[in-house]
């Protein structure tokens, strides 16, 4: 194990530029640890960091468009769902470094119905949106599945006498424009700040839940907990792919990571847990549960989870500590990633379309 100091000095080296506003808060959840006898919830604010809205991708900008300004780029090419958080982000990154974005978005499981939620934060950073449907891409994480439409996009830019850098989804993949796992390394950053946190609360984490899509955020907080927090276990809920799938990222870029820290060490199969259980019908597809997380969370903590990612991971954590997956007496730790802004094209859903009563 490292001093959070020296993993810090070394996280510290890299190119980044500050768009997120850090640390998070790391708190008690004291309504819902009173509604779950026997463990201590707490909960990481990484829904605040700032960054139009906050959520997870902001710790990622932070490296990735470092490296964006260090190519000599002045504009951003990435791609994600209608409703992509990640591609948010990006749009807010280069609109306060100056900078266009372009971005590929696939309809489904929302479909266009006029600008709602991360499309209309889209369009106020000014970002240049296409949208496509989904038809048969098959798995959008890797550039190798959209080349078809991020290729022509970025020739028409050059074309233009721009200069763009093409991200990859989630930022985390050493694909396209990218050659480390930049935005993986602000996670580190994290374990980081839950080290210290955690220290002046003095609590120590058994277990921290967290969503996991494209396997970043739990590569980074994984390698950064295996420096830093050797006893605290990183429980991945995917909302997408398969445990095996997932898992296979989360390797791969978790093992960049370290590689970059300068750390000997590779992560252990045990490291790395990914459960898929609770995908339900597929990625973004609502579901009751779903809707009983996001009601308890903001009811009992007045906390807003989302439909996509949080809210799943909510229902996973929930679930598995029912089932006795964590000791009892464990402190666990939700890391709220944000994705906030996706509630409100779930209205419906999640209100079952009724309205309140008009008094006339
Ligand atoms: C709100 C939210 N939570 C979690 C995730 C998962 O993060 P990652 O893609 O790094 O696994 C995402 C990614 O899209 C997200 O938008």
């Amino acid at each position: 194990m490292r001093s959070s100091e020296s993993v810090r000095k070394k996280l510290g080296q890299f190119p980044h530029v500050p768009l997120s506003l850090l640390p998070t808060p790391l708190y008690r959840m004291d309504g819902m640890s009173a509604m779950h006898d026997g463990f201590d919830l707490y909960v990481k604010r990484d829904d605040q960091t700032g960054l139009a809205f906050g959520g997870n991708k902001a710790r990622k900008l932070d490296y990735m468009m470092a490296d964006v300004v260090s190519q000599g780029a002045d504009c951003v090419v990435t791609w994600g769902g209608l409703q992509s958080n990640w591609c948010r982000q990006v749009a807010a990154a280069a609109a306060k470094l100056g900078m266009r974005t372009s971005l590929a978005l696939f309809e489904g499981p929302t479909s266009i119905e006029g600008y709602d939620g991360n499309l209309l934060l889209d369009s106020l950073f000014d970002a240049d949106i296409r949208v496509f449907e989904a038809g048969d891409i098959g798995n959008m994480l890797e550039l190798a599945s959209v080349r078809h439409v991020i290729e022509p996009i970025a020739s028409e830019l050059r074309s233009e006498g721009m200069t763009p850098y093409i991200a990859p989804i989630g930022g985390s993949l050493v694909e396209g424009s990218m050659r480390g796992p930049w935005g993986a390394l602000g996670y580190v950053g994290a374990a980081i700040e839950i080290a210290d946190q955690s220290n002046e609360l003095k609590v120590q984490f058994d277990s921290v839940v967290l969503a996991t899509g494209s396997a970043g955020t739990q590569a980074g907080l994984l390698a950064g907990a295996r420096l830093l927090l050797p006893d605290t276990r990183v429980v991945g809920i995917s909302v997408y792919g398969s445990s095996a799938t997932v898992s296979g990222y989360v390797r791969a870029i978790g093992d960049r990571v370290l590689e970059e820290m300068g750390a000997a060490d590779k992560l252990q199969d045990r490291d790395i847990i990914v459960i898929d259980d609770y995908i339900g019908e597929g990625y973004g597809v609502f579901n009751s549960q779903v809707g009983d997380a996001i009601r308890t969370l903001a009811r009992s903590e007045g906390l807003l989870l989302d439909p996509v990612y949080t809210g799943k991971a909510m229902v996973g954590m929930v679930d598995l500590m029912h089932k006795g997956y964590f000791r009892e007496g464990e402190n666990i730790l939700f890391l709220h990633t944000g994705g906030t802004p996706a509630l409100f094209p779930y209205r419906e859903q999640i209100t079952d379309g009724l309205l309140p009563p008009v008094v006339r």
